[in-house]
């Protein structure tokens, strides 16, 4: 059964990247079992503009694990161009969910990069029932699982506001917003110094509706999902960015306690 998922997965690599990406996309398979087993995989759960790509970021400096968000992963095919990046974006620009063959895809190559290996933080992954099911087939081929699944609770209503009011650095991504965290200095970017800032096409009060809804229909019952595998954190993320932080930091320490 695993040969046979490791070939469709070959054949589909290959359709969506070509045969050289197709092949950096199966090196993971060579990587030391053991190094690769302790890697912790985080999962962020919310809807759009709970803060997920806010809080991950502060994540990842904190705990020395990579960020991986599937939505940034899909924007950088869209901008590149690429047969996956073509068929993703009029998707993404109304607001649906791309087909979790593309984002499988997407996400796989990712994973089997050198510079994942401490572990990761899953930012917008998995969005389905379908992909939460093949990310514990791809773990469990290395022997591993998710370490943890965090749902980030907020009030939709909310999340109109977060998200018309964003933007970003166009240099290092670094997130603002207009009113809830603005740069120290107008238009130049904390992080990196930037002046280039940019907001998404997606970001929109109609498409932010149509989001919530795919979020509420396909998402949502991952909560579950992860509440029968006692895998399932909950942290009210309606509060201050900092104490959302907080929160998550004290939840991400309780999951490396010995049990
Ligand atoms: P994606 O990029 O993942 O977007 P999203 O899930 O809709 O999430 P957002 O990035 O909009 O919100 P966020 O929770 O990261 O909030 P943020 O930190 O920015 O996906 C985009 C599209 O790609 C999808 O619609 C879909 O088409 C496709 N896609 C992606 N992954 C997919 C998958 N796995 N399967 C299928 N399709 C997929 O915060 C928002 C704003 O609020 C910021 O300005 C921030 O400064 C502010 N803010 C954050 N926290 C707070 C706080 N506590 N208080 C006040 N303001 C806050």
């Amino acid at each position: 059964m695993q040969k046979y998922a490791e070939a469709v997965c070959r054949s589909l690599a290959i359709t969506i990247y070509g045969r050289s990406a197709a092949q950096h996309y199966f090196a993971a398979g060579e990587r030391n079992m053991s190094e690769i087993a302790n890697q912790p995989v985080l999962i962020l759960l919310g809807p759009p503009g709970a803060g997920k790509g806010t809080q991950a970021r502060r994540l990842e400096e904190r705990f020395g694990l990579v960020q991986l968000s599937t939505g940034d992963l899909l924007r950088a095919a869209v901008a590149a161009g690429s047969p996956a990046g073509r068929e993703a974006k009029a998707v993404m620009e109304a607001g649906g969910l791309v087909s979790d063959e593309i984002v499988l895809a997407i996400l796989r190559e990712r994973l089997s990069q050198p510079d994942v290996a401490g572990g990761v933080i899953l930012d917008g992954f998995p969005r389905t029932t379908g992909q939460a099911e093949a990310l514990d087939t791809l773990l469990a081929a290395e022997g591993r699982r998710v370490t943890g699944a965090i749902s980030m609770e907020v009030d939709d209503a909310a999340m109109v506001a977060r998200i018309a009011g964003r933007y970003t650095c166009a240099g290092c991504g670094e997130g603002y917003h207009d009113s809830f965290k603005q740069p120290k200095r107008a238009g130049i970017c904390d992080a990196c110094g930037g002046t280039e800032m940019k907001r998404r096409p997606d970001d929109t009060a109609e498409t932010v509706a149509v989001r919530l809804e795919a979020y509420h229909s396909e998402t949502a019952p991952l909560i579950s999902y992860y509440a029968g595998q006692n895998l399932l954190h909950r942290v009210d993320a309606m509060g201050e960015i900092d104490a959302v932080t907080t929160d998550l930091i004290s939840t991400i320490e309780g999951l490396r306690q010995p049990a």
